[in-house]
């Protein structure tokens, strides 16, 4: 499993982390109570090392933004969130340099936004759980430990009347967040097939690492909150594919769509269009060439289900009106190395 501690602030969490505040800030709009539901919370936050991956992603991010560079809304707010460079720190004392978990970072827009809060964050190991924990404590909200040892299976049959009595337990002016940790595909649906007449999750996140998960999963999971109509956004890593893959593999190519559906990532390109088939809508993010060493992320995807109306497209996430098609390469040309394509 890839160590987010040594991943905080890279380059897949700069095409993740926008996204998921846009929607919030979309999604809260209307209402004076969210309930925001994460399947793999991981840390609140993270103190960034001297040299690690977020220097090629919230690092160069937000050295472009003190050059006063030209670029997208949305990731000029999302800096503001995200990260925090303490003042006059210098090179000598790194672990000043924090980079908030997507947790906090809702948690912070829904505050600032005077929403009464609601979470329930699953996560699978004990220590990011008890930071969870300690976080939303110090932050002022009520909090809810669940251990599920192994027994999530069980635990799923009464996790939702838990959580019921919980909010009810909670005081209006008080903000609730449960962090439980055990194995959110088998936790998490019964968050909303077993509310009964209750009402359902706001927006889902759901944050795994890689496709093909035990139980097929991610995609049984939006299954499900596409039957319940509950709004979702489920991001998934790209990762490169050898040169030499048995057919003609197009290297100078930035997608993993190749022309006949043969090449590349097919297990991606599967993921997609089972998205697509199903109505949701799919982003490709890639910020690399898509050849190579099979660990290298070279981009990733965003899934998002019942998010957009005629009042909130993908337009209003990415602006992609902002920037020209690179001639040769799929997608518009977002900002910088990223590129970003909507997939019709
Ligand atoms: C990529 S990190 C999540 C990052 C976080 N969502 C963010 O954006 O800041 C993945 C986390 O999921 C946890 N995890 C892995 N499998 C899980 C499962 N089946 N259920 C719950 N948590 C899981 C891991 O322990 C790890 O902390």
């Amino acid at each position: 499993m890839p160590d987010q501690k040594t991943n905080a602030g890279n380059e897949g969490d700069v095409m993740k982390h926008p996204t998921l505040q846009k929607v919030t800030d979309h999604l809260s709009d209307s209402k004076s109570e969210f309930w925001y539901v994460e399947t793999h919370a991981a840390y609140p936050y993270y103190f960034l090392p001297l040299k690690g991956a977020w220097t090629g992603g919230i690092g160069h991010l937000a050295s472009t933004l003190k050059d006063d560079q030209a670029i997208p809304r949305p990731l000029r707010d999302y800096v503001a969130i995200a990260y925090h460079d303490k003042l006059g720190v210098t090179e000598g004392f790194p672990d000043k340099r924090t980079y908030l978990g997507s947790a906090p970072q809702v948690f912070h827009i829904l505050k600032d936004k005077k929403k009464r809060i609601r979470m329930t964050l699953f996560e699978m190991a004990a220590e990011p759980t008890d930071q969870l924990l300690d976080y939303f404590e110090a932050q002022g909200a009520q909090t809810v430990l669940v251990r599920t040892g192994n027994d999530a299976g069980h635990v799923a049959t009464f996790l939702r009347k838990w959580w019921d009595a919980a909010v009810e337990k909670a005081h209006d002016d008080d903000d609730l967040v449960m962090v439980v940790q055990g194995d959110s595909w088998q936790l998490a649906p019964c968050l909303w097939e077993k509310s009964g007449e209750n009402r359902n999750p706001d927006l889902v996140f759901v944050d795994p690492f890689k496709l093909n998960d035990p139980y097929g999963q991610p995609q049984q999971l939006l299954c499900s909150l596409g039957q319940s109509n509950i709004p979702f956004i489920c991001w998934t890593p790209l990762f490169c594919v050898p040169a030499s893959n048995g057919s003609k593999w197009p290297a100078a190519k930035w997608s993993f769509e190749s022309e006949q559906g043969r090449t590349g990532d097919q297990g991606a390109q599967a993921f997609a269009n089972e998205c697509k088939a199903k109505g949701y809508q799919i982003t490709s993010c890639c910020w690399d060439g898509s050849a190579g060493a099979r660990q290298k992320m070279y981009g990733c995807q965003l899934a998002l289900g019942n998010v957009f109306s005629d009042g909130f497209t993908a337009n209003d996430i990415w602006e992609l009106n902002c920037q020209e098609e690179d001639q040769g390469k799929p997608g518009f040309r977002w900002w910088d190395k990223y590129y970003v394509q909507v997939q019709r």
